[in-house]
């Protein structure tokens, strides 16, 4: 997230976050899982419309990129980019993990509050102190929101300790500070001051134990990313199809972190699903590849409808920068401002270079050569042929978040609008809208319900399998227009005493709330023309 540290001012993301989560629950998009029991903390169910836009944007996904191997377009290399698909365990022998660094290295820095015995990752303490303050203090406070910095404040003004210089007051993160030094930090829940101890490493990896025997030498792990299960299994698929380098293994799927401390709704989750890639090249090729791929990963969750200022591309520091992608040419993320990260940023895809670096650790752990023979390169023998080149191939790694980008798509949506019914419209792009359209008899007689019925079937025939076809024969049609509204569903078409006449139906667009008239037979190459097909 982009300068969590400063109190959110947000002049240009000004939707509500607690109406929009309001708006998932009543319609069904989000629930919080173990809802009837009081909830778990970092786990969220999806109703009906979010299971169908969630499949919807993993569908597009896979369509674009596996499918059409990034909409069909050609790579750098001026041929079309080949991408294959697998589907590997969720559960791993637990030596992958130590050859990708998550057993030593996938850790958040944590504190613990001695008074309310909750635990807080380090880098979300941050300093409120502020430079020129009469006192100089340094203080630590939770959340990125005015009530959560104002409220460390107040508790804060009765413990001013001891002078800080304008250096230690310009470093935010704790991390950076001893606590014994600084003595003065605010737990959210906490009544006293100074509660919070010195940040220690936690693993974020939740573990299990497969099978009978319960001991500590039969520990396994839920994967904490899709990618291991793609770059252990990259000679398995090399040797199986007939791809060669360059080419991508796609994989969606659930993925599992222990987060310290899960908020913001799905953003930060510990149960989530990710669609990734890992793009295999030549490392000679891998600048090219890279660009490449950040600049088509931009422009796609643009065609989704995250178009305008809510979505940006940011380029990391280096001191940003993973340790397997320090070698390399860069790490991008695709950021998009939620209400709650307003006016910063959050992200939601992150395209890194990642080197050989995988590859090479489970090529040491396993002890399995991991290289590519490649035909098409090395000297050139006598006979005017390549002699060929073994190599292990670097990855461009565009790694998305499924949920992270629902939660987008329902943000940028969710349009407060006073002068409707329901106050409120979800403008999703068609492509990705959980309804496609609305079937609606006027009135329950005069056999409009039947008519309506016959649409209903041949649109269903022709799209469902892409999203619903609600009919809807119950209640005023001004109060079907504002559900469906409220649904995001772009088009109603009503059946009514004309159809019966003339054969034409109105059509209403959930944008505009035009309505127009068009020959029922007509709806079905309407609809496609909409959805974009
Ligand atoms: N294989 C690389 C990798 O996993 P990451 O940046 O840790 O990189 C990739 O995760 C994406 O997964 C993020 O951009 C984000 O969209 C999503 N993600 C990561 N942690 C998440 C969490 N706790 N809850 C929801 N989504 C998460």
């Amino acid at each position: 997230m982009t300068d969590p540290a400063a109190p959110s001012t947000d002049t240009v993301q000004t939707k509500s976050m607690d109406d929009i989560m309001a708006l998932c629950k009543r319609r069904g998009f989000i629930f919080q899982a173990s809802e009837i029991y009081g909830g778990i903390q970092g786990f969220w169910d999806y109703g009906p419309l979010g299971a169908q836009l969630k499949k919807n944007l993993r569908d597009a996904w896979w369509n674009d990129v596996v499918m059409l191997g990034c909409n069909g377009q050609n790579g750098p290399d001026g041929k079309p980019v080949r991408i294959v698909p697998v589907d590997s365990c969720i559960i791993q022998n637990p030596k992958v993990w130590e050859a990708s660094g998550h057993v030593a290295g996938f850790n958040d820095p944590m504190v613990d509050c001695r008074e309310t015995k909750s635990r807080y990752r380090a880098d979300h303490l941050m300093c409120i102190g502020e430079k020129g303050d009469k006192e100089g203090q340094i203080y630590a406070y939770i959340e990125n929101d005015d009530a959560s910095y104002a409220a460390a404040r107040k508790k804060l003004d009765k413990y001013k300790k001891r002078t800080l210089t304008d250096d230690e007051i310009d470093t935010c993160p704790l991390t950076d500070l001893s606590v014994d030094e600084l003595k003065i930090t605010v737990g959210p829940d906490a009544k006293e001051v100074g509660t919070l101890t010195e940040p220690r490493a936690f693993n974020l990896m939740f573990d299990t134990i497969p099978g009978p025997i319960r001991n500590e030498d039969n520990k396994a792990y839920l994967r904490p990313e899709t990618a291991q299960g793609i770059f252990i299994n990259f000679k398995n698929v090399v040797d199986t199809t007939r791809v060669s380098v360059p080419f991508g293994i796609a994989q969606t799927g659930k993925a599992f972190r222990n987060e310290v401390t899960p908020r913001n709704f799905t953003f930060r989750s510990r149960e989530f699903e990710q669609m990734e890639i890992e793009f295999f090249c030549h490392p000679d090729d891998a600048r090219a590849w890279y660009a490449f791929w950040r600049d088509w990963r931009m422009q796609w969750w643009q065609e989704l409808g995250l178009a305008g200022d809510n979505l940006i591309m940011r380029e990391h520091d280096t001191d940003e920068l993973a340790h397997y992608a320090k070698e390399g040419a860069g790490t991008a993320d695709v950021e998009y401002r939620f209400p709650f990260t307003a006016p910063g940023y959050g992200e939601l895809e992150g395209i890194a270079h990642r080197t050989d670096f995988d590859l090479k650790q489970h090529q040491q752990h396993s002890k399995k050569k991991m290289e590519y023979f490649d035909p098409s390169r090395g000297e050139i023998a006598k006979n005017g042929q390549p002699k060929g080149e073994w190599y292990l191939p670097h990855v461009i790694e565009p790694s998305a978040g499924l949920d992270r980008g629902v939660l987008a798509l329902i943000c940028e949506a969710y349009t407060p609008d006073p002068d409707r019914a329901s106050g409120v419209f979800m403008k999703f792009h068609p492509r990705i809208s959980p309804i496609k359209a609305a079937v609606f008899p006027l009135v329950k007689k005069d056999g409009m319900p039947e008519k309506a019925d016959e649409l209903r079937r041949t649109l269903v025939k022709k799209f469902g399998h892409l999203g619903a076809i609600e009919f809807d024969e119950k209640q005023s049609i001004g109060k079907r227009y504002a559900r469906m509204d409220e649904a995001g569903c772009p088009f109603c078409f009503t059946i009514d005493g004309d159809t019966l006449n003339d054969g034409t139906v109105t059509v209403r667009d959930r944008d505009t709330q035009e309505q127009s008239r068009i020959p029922m037979e007509e709806v079905p190459a309407f609809l496609a023309e909409k959805l974009g097909l």
